[in-house]
């Protein structure tokens, strides 16, 4: 699946907001080029921290990335603009599904397309790989983003991130208020993307059991450091995961660790 070079190395970063509250700090992972990877943690561990990090996004909350560095593709993109890191195939798709209510499906799709400046030709083709992963949205193309329901707005939003041609997409949350059939419905297509279109992909997840039923490898993260990494294999067989999070999240339900004595007794693990 992964050859060579990762396609995103994040090494030793320190993040701030505001310059003075420290978020993130010593941070370092990997994606795999063609891989999809994990990224777990409790409320306000500094997942979607990393992402924006990652996008550039953190610029527009007065964050920054004021220690160690981010690589895409071997490139450091730790000090460049949303927009330059957007054209060069990296692309967030945020928490809480933010579809532009007003405009209809397809017209939030398009909006998509011209992150990239891409002309008409290659607008209709990017369409029609968007509706072939996601039949539905072909069929509710017209309809106005804000009624349709929410399974559909999180595929609008997945769909409107696919029109840029990403290279590696940073997915919060995909699964966040979803019904269980549907959530398995968008990682089963969020897999074939990987699969089919070589699309790499970092996913922040709180149901625990599902992303590592998707991802080969992942990463746990408390208080904006990395706790623990393995393969997925071996994260699902570690008692301290099993706790706090395969057995205590199950689909829907989220639940801050911290409220589990269990977890207090074996901290001893996050070095
Ligand atoms: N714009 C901001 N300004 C100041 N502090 C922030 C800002 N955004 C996030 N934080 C703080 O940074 C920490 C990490 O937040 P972040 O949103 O990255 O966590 P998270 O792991 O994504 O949590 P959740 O699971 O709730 O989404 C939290 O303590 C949060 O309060
Ligand atoms: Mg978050």
């Amino acid at each position: 699946m992964s050859t060579g070079e990762p396609i995103l190395k994040i090494n030793n970063i320190e993040v701030k907001y505001h310059e003075v509250i420290l978020v993130i700090k010593g941070f370092s992972i990997e994606v795999p080029n063609g891989g999809i990877v994990a990224l777990l943690g409790a409320n306000g561990a500094g997942k979607s921290t990393t992402l924006k990090a990652i996008s550039g996004l953190l610029n527009h909350e007065d964050g920054k990335v004021t220690d160690g560095s981010i690589e895409f593709m071997g490139v450091r993109i730790d000090r460049m603009k949303a927009e330059k890191i957007a054209k060069m195939g990296i692309v967030q798709v945020i928490e809480g599904r933010k579809v532009f209510e007003h405009l209809t499906v397809e017209e939030n799709l398009k909006v998509g397309a011209h992150m990239r400046k891409k002309n008409g030709r290659d607008i209709k083709d990017s369409l029609e790989m968007v509706y072939h992963y996601f039949p539905r949205l072909r069929e509710k193309r017209t309809e106005t983003a804000g009624f349709i329901s929410g399974g559909e707005q999180q595929m609008t939003v997945v769909g409107r991130a696919l029109m840029t041609t990403p290279k590696l997409i940073l997915l919060d949350e995909p699964s966040m208020g979803l019904a269980p059939l549907l959530i398995h419905e968008i990682f089963d297509i969020v897999t074939r993307l990987n699969k089919e279109e070589n699309i790499s992909i970092l996913l922040v997840e709180q149901n625990a059991k599902l992303a590592l039923s998707i991802a080969p490898y992942a990463y746990v993260m408390e208080n904006g450091r990395v706790v623990m990494d393995d393969t997925s294999e071996k994260l699902r067989e570690n008692p301290d995961i099993k706790d706090f999070y395969l057995g205590l999240t199950d689909v829907g339900g989220r639940k801050n660790f911290r409220d589990v004595k269990h977890y207090k007794r074996r901290k001893r693990w996050i070095t």
